[in-house]
């Protein structure tokens, strides 16, 4: 396989230096993949999304990102700084967190003009994610004032409009309506067709063979103990108990009512 463009090597890190979040996560993204990270409320996903979008640093381990570490310091380059920022867009989990702007057309705005692009190519790009994102509508409204699905789309408009490579992906479909949630699976398989490398952080097991090449499971303790295809790690029913992915009672995989675990 071709080098990744982005790696963690043994990356550890806890918030105030007492909540762990990532124990010695090694993991590798490659050009053009759907990546998902799975785990129990907790595990580390949003996290390690954090460090690859150079939000927070490992305490200990690397970030390696285009071949060029990324660091507190090595960020202080702007040149470095922009070139990494405008290749690698985070969707957050949250989306009030993302969008603060008076008018949504101004929120898709900030970033290309941040980055220095011109007026008329903002505009121009501007409009082609609202028309992507079926938001067209809403360019005059406040943000703030949207439905959560709503803010989710103008999130997802205001990283797309950058056209970074790399899309991060926080619980992309969490709380969407099933006809959002399935127009938001198509969007990533159809950014992923168009040649965008794709990571991210999911509970929805239903279409991981949709939006996923390959998964990588966090155990409880904050570590990836194991990677694989979807129908591999779906495959693995003691794994997915054992990382709290799937419970005793659920039977998600069409297993019998009478399934030992299941009615245990
Ligand atoms: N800002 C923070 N301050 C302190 N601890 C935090 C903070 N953010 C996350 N944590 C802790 O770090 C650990 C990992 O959290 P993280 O948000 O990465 O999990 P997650 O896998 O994304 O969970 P979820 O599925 O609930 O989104 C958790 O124990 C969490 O309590
Ligand atoms: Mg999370």
């Amino acid at each position: 396989m071709n080098e990744p463009i982005l790696e963690c090597i043994d990356v550890s890190y806890a918030y105030l230096d007492k909540f762990p979040a990532l124990e010695r996560v090694s993991m590798q993204v490659h050009a053009g993949e759907k990546l998902a990270l799975l785990g129990a409320n907790g595990s580390g996903k949003s996290t390690l999304l954090k460090v690859l979008d150079g939000l927070v640093f490992p305490q200990s381990g690397s970030f390696t990102a285009f071949g060029e570490p990324v660091t507190e310091e090595s960020l202080e380059d702007e040149q470095m700084s922009q070139g990494f920022r405008s290749r690698v867009g985070f969707v957050f989990q949250n989306s009030d967190a993302q969008v603060f702007s008076p008018s949504v057309r101004e929120e898709i705005a900030f970033g290309p003009l941040q980055m220095g692009m011109g007026r008329d190519e903002t505009l121009t790009r501007i409009d082609e994610v609202l028309a992507m994102l079926d938001i067209a509508e809403l360019a005059d409204r406040a943000p703030f004032q949207l439905s959560g699905g709503q803010k989710k789309r103008v999130a997802i408009a205001s990283v797309l409009v950058m056209n970074p490579e790399v899309l991060l992906f926080d619980e992309p479909t969490a709380a969407l309506d099933p006809r959002t949630q399935e127009w938001l699976t198509g969007l990533i398989e159809d950014l992923s067709a168009a040649g965008k490398t794709i990571v991210h952080a999911t509970h929805d097991l239903d279409v991981l063979d949709r939006i996923a090449d390959r998964c990588l499971v966090f155990s409880e303790d904050h570590r990836i103990v194991a990677e694989g295809t979807p129908a591999d790690i779906m495959g693995q029913r003691d794994l997915l108990l054992d990382v709290n992915l799937i419970h005793h009672h659920s039977r998600p995989f069409g297993t019998a009512t009478t399934d030992p675990v299941t009615t245990a």
